[in-house]
């Protein structure tokens, strides 16, 4: 029998101490915010990072191997061909992301993004100083694309260099954006001149897809992507992340080549055999991540029915609408104080996450059960 991926239970995990997830808050608050998984790497990667520590191949990395497996998953996946000569290794997706966004833009310039939207956009866009231009999802969760143009259009009447920064899927919202969308927006990116910056790490998880990576709709070849497989199997400390510049892209949209050192060596091994060999992990992992959102449903319609929710169509993170329940713009501050239970906040996801809140799913049944009950408690 295959043994379960998500699974420990909190003594076992507070016993890590040294991570963020379980060490950032007193020992007697459940944490379920950040997006990592309660769970060991897969089997393929644990065995090549300790071969490459036992053999002291813990320098510098070299070559192309990286993103080679990068461009090659991609293929197999989605069948998304892009020549590897477009991407380069970055040390994250954040890193990344923003030296694209330094180089596409100007300081001062906008940059779009459609909130509720991976929260860290915020804060590395006020790092690199650049001005948030929010052109907010639908209430259904999908983009706007009558807002987007009429966003696009008024950042570029003044004539300054703008982006867009594409969280596909969305964090923390799980939509899986469909073609036809991407295709769309591709057009008005064209139109209007932005580029757009599409964040793919969440991809390899889809509940309800396909996913679509950007640059293979027509016309998303302008634009920019990052793919990691750092959320999927869980490597988020070993960083390493792959940039693709679409081979359309305006000529001022190149990488220095400082950047690519920044890539950890062990993040690229364990990357490659993420990809490589990782398939059956992810399969199962996502399975019970499937599990856990159907779970979560079923816990609150019996105990907190006030509290809005769907199961994401991609991600393990789950977005729920505590508006009904009268705990103000961020009920994750309140389940935490009152019930000692650590969820994401709501408005750090922007203007539209008032009210709301987010749940990581990738932990055992048995943790996510307690939470719903300290949420209980918190009420
Ligand atoms: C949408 C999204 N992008 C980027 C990141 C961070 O990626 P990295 O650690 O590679 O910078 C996260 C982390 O949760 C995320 O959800």
């Amino acid at each position: 029998m295959t043994s379960r991926i998500l699974s420990g239970d909190a003594d076992f995990w507070r016993s890590r101490r040294t991570g963020v997830k379980w060490g950032l808050y007193a020992a007697d608050v459940l944490p379920l915010w950040v997006a990592e998984m309660d769970a060991a790497p897969c089997d393929p990667v644990v065995a090549a990072v300790a071969a490459a520590m036992r053999r002291g191949d813990t320098g510098y990395p070299l070559g192309r191997s990286f993103v080679e497996a990068a461009v090659s998953y991609a293929a197999r996946t989605w069948s998304w061909t892009v020549p590897a000569s477009r991407a380069m290794p970055v040390a994250d997706v954040m890193t990344g992301l923003s030296e694209v966004v330094r180089v596409v833009t100007d300081p001062g310039g906008p940059v779009v993004v459609s909130s509720p939207v991976y929260n860290a956009f915020f804060d590395h866009l006020d790092l690199v100083d650049r001005r948030v231009v929010d052109a907010p999802l639908t209430d259904a969760g999908r983009l706007d694309l009558d807002l987007l143009d009429r966003t696009f259009g008024e950042v570029r009447a003044r004539g300054e260099r703008a982006a867009y920064l594409l969280c596909n899927p969305q964090n923390p919202t799980g939509t899986v954006h469909t073609r036809d969308e991407l295709t769309a927006l591709a057009a008005l990116a064209e139109t209007h001149d932005v580029v757009v910056i599409s964040d793919e790490i969440h991809a390899p998880i889809v509940h309800d897809g396909p996913f679509v990576p950007y640059l293979s709709v027509p016309g998303g070849s302008r634009g920019v992507a990052l793919v990691s497989a750092s959320k999927a199997w869980n490597l988020a400390g070993l960083k390493a992340a792959v940039v693709v510049i679409g081979e359309d892209a305006r000529p001022d949209v190149a990488l220095h080549e400082v950047l690519t050192h920044g890539s950890g060596h062990l993040g690229q091994v364990a990357a490659i055999a993420a990809w490589g060999e990782g398939e059956a992990w992810l399969r199962q992992l996502t399975g019970e991540v499937a599990e856990n959102a159907a779970l979560l449903g079923r816990l609150l319609a019996q105990r907190i029915p006030a509290i809005g929710y769907a199961a994401p169509a991609s991600t393990y993170l789950a977005w729920l609408d505590c508006r009904a329940l009268g705990l103000g713009d961020d009920p994750a501050a309140v389940f935490r104080e009152r019930g000692r239970v650590a969820f994401s906040s709501g408005p750090s996801f922007g203007e539209r996450g008032r009210g709301f809140t987010r749940v990581n799913l990738a932990t055992s049944p048995e943790i996510l059960e307690e939470a719903v009950t300290r949420m209980e408690n918190a009420l």
